[in-house]
């Protein structure tokens, strides 16, 4: 029976992976962490039963513990439970699994345009070394835990997020390094879908290591939803996030807009920027609030990298003055104007620093957002967060729908007037029958506001197949849990 007092369930600090001191080396961990539903709301009864089977947000800002603090135990399980497989899995196998989710979540904002990657490597039962992948040029996860494991990673068992990589990018093949370390076993939660990097399992099984795949597949997956879909479709994964009061208004009908929501709201917000390639707005919005968008969660000013700037301006109307064409505040700023844009103005733009791409019209005034997306895709941006006023949240839920996901907060207030916008303008849809619908992802509090989190119907998913288990392991359905 292990010592309860040696049962911590956070690995070393140190970022880039260590060894453990002998003395904190954990000993098998003693139950699954319980699923908490602290992010219900009040009223429960609301929520259909088992809605919150989903609550989860793999994008929560990290909980980073304070060093020395007490971490609450779980109660010691009984022995037998253990090796007993919970579904296709064993507890322990889904335990180290979700240690390597709990260090790729890490990665928010940093590893683009690479994905978040966790790795953990375990011997007899016990973490011998973890990584975690820090960002582009640096190593892998796999290689990180490898390093600090040295020579007494012969035979131990990793865990990894995702597929191995058995190719030279700007670091060498992690196959080989496995290889090469004696790893006896590889479990990996999703294929990889770059197609320089995938195949990695092939050379490992060729080269005698057990591999499994599919381990809590369906996190991993929602973890690098970004990078998944750009690999697959060379168009970045689209984030709306928009506040409203409770009767659905962004602003009053004098234009006040700031702020509805509340700071805790704001806050997600700036966690939100960090962590994309891109923050998209409309030209009113840009002309109305003179914002930084720049990415400031709890008030930190300093990002390692700012999210690129991008506003929606047809006729190049804005003027230079604001803080968006003022490289202080945050990232470079492009501009999308539509082709007959007046070329001064667009001279005068570049001349202060920013891009200026010219993208067909839709309709009179509205450029075209799947041609705005694709430039931003061939640009390597694998995320986009819009920060929509009504016309631009309703030309890209309702008229052209190109949101994967969607991030709402409501205030706990009414503003009425029939002049105050609501969260989507344009002219809406004629018959209820033809309503965007959506699915619920998640219901929580973020401070007074709800915070609601649902995805657009017909949003990116992934290719069949994807996130199946090979044929010869038997597939069951993966509880959705936090971690
Ligand atoms: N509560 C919130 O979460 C929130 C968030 C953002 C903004 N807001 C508020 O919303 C208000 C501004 O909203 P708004 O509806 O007036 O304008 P908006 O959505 O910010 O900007 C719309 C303008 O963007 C340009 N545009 C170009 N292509 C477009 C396309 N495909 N679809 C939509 N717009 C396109 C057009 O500029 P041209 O007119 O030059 O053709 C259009 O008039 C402000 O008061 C702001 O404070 C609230």
């Amino acid at each position: 029976m292990p010592d309860r007092r040696s049962l911590r369930s956070v690995p070393g600090r140190d970022p880039l992976g260590s060894v453990p001191d002998r003395r904190t080396l954990r000993s098998v961990p003693d139950s699954l962490p319980r699923r908490t539903e602290q992010d219900q709301l009040p009223h429960q009864g609301a929520i259909k039963p088992g809605a919150l089977e989903n609550c989860r947000d793999l994008w929560e800002p990290y909980p980073e513990k304070s060093s020395g603090a007490p971490e609450r135990q779980t109660p010691l399980p009984r022995r037998d439970a253990w090796e007993r497989p919970m579904t296709h899995w064993t507890d322990k196998e889904r335990f180290f699994m979700k240690e390597a989710l709990r260090l790729a979540r890490r990665g928010w904002g940093l590893v683009s345009p690479n994905p978040m990657v966790g790795a953990v490597l375990v011997k007899r039962n016990k973490i011998l070394a973890t990584g975690w992948h820090t960002g582009p040029g640096f190593p892998h996860a796999e290689a990180v835990a490898l390093n600090a494991a040295g020579k007494s990673a012969k035979g131990s068992e990793l865990y990894v997020t995702l597929e191995p990589c058995r190719h030279t990018g700007r670091t060498g093949p992690c196959t080989d390094a496995i290889v090469q370390a004696g790893v006896s076993k590889v479990y990996y939660s999703i294929p990889d879908p770059n197609p320089l990097a995938e195949g990695g399992a092939r050379v490992l099984e060729d080269s005698g290591i057990e591999t499994r795949r599919g381990l809590m597949a369906q996190q991993a997956y929602e973890l690098n939803q970004f990078f998944i879909k750009w690999q697959l479709t060379k168009k970045p994964f689209v984030i709306l996030k928009t506040a409203a009061s409770l009767d659905g208004k962004i602003a009053t009908h004098s234009g006040d807009s700031r702020w509805i929501s509340s700071k805790v709201a704001r806050n997600y917000g700036h966690h939100l920027r960090a962590g994309v390639d891109a923050i998209l707005i409309g030209r009113a919005t840009a002309a109305k609030d003179d914002p930084e968008l720049s990415a400031r969660p709890w008030g930190r000013r300093k990002m390692h990298r700012e999210p690129m700037r991008c506003v929606l301006d047809p006729s190049l109307k804005l003027p230079l003055e604001l803080k968006l064409f003022n490289p202080s505040y945050g990232g470079r700023t492009t501009v999308f104007c539509a082709p007959e844009a007046e070329p001064g103005k667009a001279a005068a733009l570049k001349e202060a620093g920013a891009a200026v791409i010219p993208v067909p019209l839709r309709a009179p005034g509205r450029l075209s957002l799947e041609r705005v997306l694709e430039s931003l895709g061939s640009m390597d941006v694998q995320s986009v967060l819009i920060e929509p006023g009504a016309t631009t949240a309703s030309s890209t839920l309702i008229d052209e729908s190109v949101v994967d996901l969607i991030h709402v907060f409501i205030a706990p207030m009414f503003l009425g007037g029939d002049g105050a916008p609501g969260m989507l303008g344009g002219e809406g849809v004629d018959k209820l029958a033809d309503a965007r619908a959506l699915d619920i992802l998640r219901v929580s509090r973020k401070g007074p506001d709800i915070h609601i989190v649902c995805r657009p119907k017909g949003a990116f998913v992934p290719p069949p197949g994807f996130l199946a288990l090979p044929e010869d392991q038997t597939a069951s359905a993966e509880p959705a849990e936090e971690f």
